[in-house]
């Protein structure tokens, strides 16, 4: 029964990876900002379910959580994150909007990361899952909410990375796309539901492997240009 550590998984894609990822038998360990919501949904998603808490920002609330925890950790899907300032264009920045966009959709995965990654270590097959987006793809010029589509541009080189580092050491890392969902970043618009993205991105959870290592993924298998 493998353990999973998913961040953010109070609402939106988060919340459905950790439901299915328990239906389909894992462990999990979900962090939310909240004691309150780590009440309701230690209620509603039962024994298996493990709610820890912590902002993503906080390195010294996030030691203590990985201090207090003994098993490994075999697949950590890193979601949590924020679409930024409501004034993101290039031309009219918040920029301290844009500092904060940096530091929990950069920043705040990698020191996930490192902080876990001796329990990480620690499981046979090791695979680490971040929530990008293609928004942050190279190979777009759109320039709308440049804030975010930076923060992930950054991500994305930063995941290239910690793939390249852990690959000696057996630890398998993707950057993935869930698709445009219906979330409260994504909207009512969007083209899918958070069930159809977390089916697919726990489908790649499950057979992410050395060989595949450092790649950009959508939430249905393909492979996101840079
Ligand atoms: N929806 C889309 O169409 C779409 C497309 C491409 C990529 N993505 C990416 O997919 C991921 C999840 O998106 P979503 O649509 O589910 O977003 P969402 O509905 O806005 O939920 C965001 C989640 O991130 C958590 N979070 C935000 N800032 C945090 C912080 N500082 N510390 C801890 N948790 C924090 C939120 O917790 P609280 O409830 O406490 O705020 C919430 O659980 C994000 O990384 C996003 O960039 C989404």
């Amino acid at each position: 029964m493998p353990n999973c550590l998913i961040t953010g998984v109070g609402r939106g894609i988060g919340y459905e990876l950790a439901r299915q990822a328990l239906a389909r038998g894992n462990r999990v360990i979900g962090s939310v900002r909240s004691p309150e919501r780590a009440e309701e949904l230690k209620a509603e998603l039962g024994d298996r379910f493990e709610p820890v808490v912590f902002d993503v920002t906080d390195g010294k609330a996030i030691e203590a959580v990985a201090a207090a925890i003994s098993f490994p950790i075999d697949v950590l899907i890193h979601n949590a994150g924020i679409i930024g300032p409501e004034r993101q264009s290039t031309l009219d920045m918040d920029f301290v909007g844009f500092e904060q966009t940096m530091a929990v959709n950069v920043m705040a995965p990698l020191r996930v990361i490192q902080t876990f990654l001796p329990r990480i270590l620690a499981a046979e097959r090791g695979r680490i899952l971040v929530l990008s987006s293609r928004m942050g793809s190279l190979s777009y010029a759109k320039s709308d909410h440049i804030a975010y589509r930076a923060s992930k541009a950054a991500l994305n080189k930063v995941l290239q990375g910690v793939a390249t580092d852990l690959k000696p050491q057996g630890v398998a890392v993707a950057a993935v796309h869930p698709g445009w969902v219906r979330t409260d970043m994504g909207g009512a618009g969007a083209d899918i539901d958070a069930e159809t993205s977390a089916r697919g991105i726990l489908q790649l959870a499950q057979t992410l492997d050395l060989e595949r290592t450092g790649r950009f993924f959508a939430y249905n298998g393909s492979e996101v240009a840079w």
